[in-house]
């Protein structure tokens, strides 16, 4: 029919920490193929992400992963209608992998250049797998870099009520699980090790911000748990490694739950989301099910698939930026400190 509303298909591409992606997104809800290169076995070597090794890896596989990602949605380069592409925050020269690889693609094909914020792409995975959720909403935003309590205002629009004032939540995952023993990265491993300990064998300190009371910090309940490792360390006992992780994850999922709550009910705000990495944490996703019951409060994750990096997330978040006719140029470049709301 001729007037019949033609789907929009956004190729999106995610460079910019250590999974290199892809993904075809149709009309910004339906994923036609999500494509994912972990480099994780590569950095665990080093104990953490190598910005330089990163960004090597990324041209190494960055043409590989966006042919499967075509080839997976059944679709060419012709039938796209943008492209969308992370170009902040995140490591600069990883960053710059996307962004010139989207734009050499953009200009090749004449398509329209979308390029999207990291974290915006992380709220914008909630819409994928609950197709009623629309703006207003609070979401947290717990990943390895970025720890922030949002109100999204409308698609792309964003207030932000907290944010960590040292650590963000991943990251002090990651410290605490290299402390112990566990490896690179830390978060899925202490989530692991959680479900065997005792989550109440430890009072670990839960910071308050004063004057700030939807701002984070994580400094202080890290510390604690390094002191802890050390003494029993000098005083020759064992260290009960399952309660150490059960009582700090307690302790960190304590705080998010209370300050998501808290702020979802000064603000009347009925519905709450989770995005980033930590909202993939088993603990997190139950104990905040359960307080958004309790207080009647709605309640949306994404699949732990979508909450850690992927491409998905940045082709929904590209296709709505697309809809309100945001269009970058061939100059656009990596921002590794963008703050989200900026252009
Ligand atoms: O969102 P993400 O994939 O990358 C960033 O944008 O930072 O988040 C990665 C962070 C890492 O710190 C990782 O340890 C943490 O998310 N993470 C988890 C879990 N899975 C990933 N933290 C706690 N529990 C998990 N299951
Ligand atoms: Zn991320």
């Amino acid at each position: 029919m001729e007037n019949e509303k033609k789907d929009v298909l956004i190729l999106a591409i995610e460079s910019s920490c250590d999974e290199t992606a892809a993904s075809v997104v149709k009309n910004g809800r339906t994923i036609l193929s999500n494509i994912i290169s972990s480099q994780i076995d590569l950095h665990k070597l080093y104990g953490g992400v190598v910005p330089e090794i990163a960004s090597r890896k990324h041209i190494e596989k960055i043409n590989q992963v966006i042919e499967e990602a075509l080839k997976e949605a059944n679709v060419t380069l012709d039938d796209l209608d943008a492209i969308g592409v992370t170009y902040g925050p995140g490591l600069v020269g990883a960053l710059l992998v996307g962004v010139a690889e989207a734009k050499a693609i953009s200009f090749a094909k004449n398509l329209p250049l979308v390029g999207v914020h990291h974290i915006e792409g992380h709220i914008s995975a909630n819409y994928i797998e609950h197709p009623d959720l629309e703006p207003p909403f609070l979401c947290l935003v717990v990943s390895g870099g970025h720890t922030h309590l949002v109100v999204v205002k409308d698609y792309g629009e964003f207030e932000i009520l907290g944010r960590t004032r040292d650590d963000a939540a991943g990251e002090a995952f990651d410290k605490v699980a290299r402390a112990i023993g566990l490896g690179y990265p830390g978060g899925p491993k202490i989530d692991k090790l959680s479900g065997e300990g005792n989550a109440f064998a430890f009072d670990f300190p839960k910071a308050k911000v004063a004057d700030a009371p939807y701002d984070f910090s994580f400094s202080g309940v890290k510390s604690a748990v390094l002191n802890h490792l050390n003494k029993c360390k000098m005083q020759g006992e064992d260290i009960l490694a399952a309660d150490v992780a059960a009582s700090f994850q307690r302790c960190v999922v304590e705080v998010l739950v209370e300050h998501a709550i808290a702020a979802a009910k000064d603000y009347k705000i009925s519905k709450l989301a989770i995005a980033g990495g930590v909202a993939s944490n088993h603990g997190l996703r139950t104990a905040m099910e359960k307080a958004c019951q309790e207080n009647e409060i709605e309640f949306y994750r994404p699949s732990p698939i979508f909450c850690t990096d992927n491409a998905a997330m940045i082709g929904v978040a590209a296709y709505y930026e697309y809809l309100k006719g945001t269009r970058h140029d061939m100059d656009l470049n990596a921002v590794p400190n963008l703050r989200l709301g900026e252009r």
